[in-house]
């Protein structure tokens, strides 16, 4: 087992990592005082594939199952309120609850913001069922829900107890599933570690069959990178977490002008990157081989490369990010691969350009 610490003051702690670690999470919870009633929180399909498992793994302790949609559906106010409901049921004056989000990113997200605001903050715990979520999501305590208009718009920092990563969990998941996770390896590559980028391309075979030690240093590696960054910024406030929004504004767009339907997270940050890319080239920013470097990991792994909706919709939808002001824009542009900037003045008409542009540079 590989344990890498996440180092926050008093809201650090271990992301655990290896092959069959659920048995160990019964005994790391107890060594954390999470020995109270744990409120399970997963979705259909990880409790009608892994019930026996959980059974098996959380034996002796004291647990709930709440199970909410697949994918983006579940981080809405429905599914807020719901498990809110829920949880109030079997909590009360005597008893003291925990959350354990078992599941892909979409579950961490909403299972880690409902711990940070029921009765102001409850312990949690994250257990990743997803390459995406494995090696991104549940990692750094960034919660969210999302409304129609905007995804992630209601959020808050709050970091988990610990996260459980067992590779195992990803044999049952579809090719386009591990994909959506090499996509934001991917990113980790641009925008910090060129080494890590070409392990992914020459390596692409092997990591999409999952095998190992291709997969275990894939995870470890992105791992350290993103618990590394999260340490220096945990609430992104000196401009060293943002570079982790390297493709997400567009990617955000998409994702919610399509309704959180048409387009997974992994398969718009694909999009949104190689968009962040061609800008940055049209901008100066970066060069020409830069862009094509990235198209080159992109096509690899058979993420997509085009838009596939109106721009103008997605234009719209860019308006509600955080990072907006009235004319402009704040993106993580490209420098070279393994190098981001932060800048703080995108003018809307160059995005706009660059979505209409089918070849920018
Ligand atoms: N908080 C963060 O820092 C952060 C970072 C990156 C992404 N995210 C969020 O994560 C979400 C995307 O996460 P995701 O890609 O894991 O999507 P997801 O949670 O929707 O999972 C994708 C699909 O895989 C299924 N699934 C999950 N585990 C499985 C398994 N072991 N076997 C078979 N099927 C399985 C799910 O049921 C779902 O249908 C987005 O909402 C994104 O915004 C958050
Ligand atoms: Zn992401």
């Amino acid at each position: 087992m590989k344990v890498i610490k996440v180092n926050l003051k008093e809201n650090s702690y271990n992301i655990y990592i290896g092959y069959n670690i659920t048995r160990k999470i019964p005994f790391i919870l107890k060594q954390l005082s999470l020995k109270d009633t744990a409120i399970i929180i997963t979705s259909y399909r990880i409790y009608s594939l892994y019930k026996n498992h959980i059974k098996h793994a959380l034996n002796g302790l004291k647990y709930i199952i709440i199970k909410v949609p697949d994918g983006e559906a579940a981080k809405s106010k429905k599914w807020l309120f719901k498990i809110m409901d829920q949880i109030v049921k079997v909590d009360s004056w005597n008893k003291k609850v925990f959350i354990v989000c078992l599941g892909g990113g979409t579950v961490g997200d909403l299972g880690g913001f409902v711990a940070s605001v029921y009765k102001r903050g409850v312990p949690y715990v994250q257990i990743p069922t997803t390459l995406l979520s494995q090696i991104d999501a549940s990692i750094g305590g960034k919660t969210a829900i999302n409304l129609k208009e905007a995804k992630n718009i209601l959020g808050t920092f709050y970091q988990p107890k610990a996260v459980f990563i067992d590779p195992l969990f990803l044999t049952t998941l579809n090719r386009k599933q591990i994909k959506e996770g090499i996509a934001e390896a991917i990113k980790y590559g641009i925008i910090k570690r060129k080494d890590l980028f070409y392990f992914l391309r020459d390596n692409h075979k092997e990591i999409m069959d999952l095998r190992n030690p291709y997969l275990l240093k894939l995870i470890s590696t992105c791992a350290e990178i993103k618990a590394k960054i999260v340490e220096r910024d945990e609430k992104e406030r000196k401009g060293i977490r943002t570079i982790l929004n390297f493709g997400h504004t567009l990617a955000h767009a998409l994702e919610a002008s399509s309704g959180y339907k048409n387009i997974s997270h992994g398969e718009a940050v694909s999009l949104g990157m190689l968009y962040a890319a061609k800008l940055s080239c049209f901008l100066g920013k970066c060069k020409k081989e830069d862009v094509e470097e990235i198209i080159k990991n992109i096509k690899i792994f058979r993420l997509p490369t085009k838009i596939p909706s109106n721009y103008i919709t997605i234009y719209k939808a860019m308006g509600y990010d955080k990072k907006f002001t009235s004319e402009s824009i704040r993106m993580v542009l490209l420098r070279g691969i393994g190098k981001v900037t932060v800048s703080g003045k995108i003018y809307l008409k160059d995005i706009k350009n660059i979505l209409k542009k089918k070849n920018c540079c």
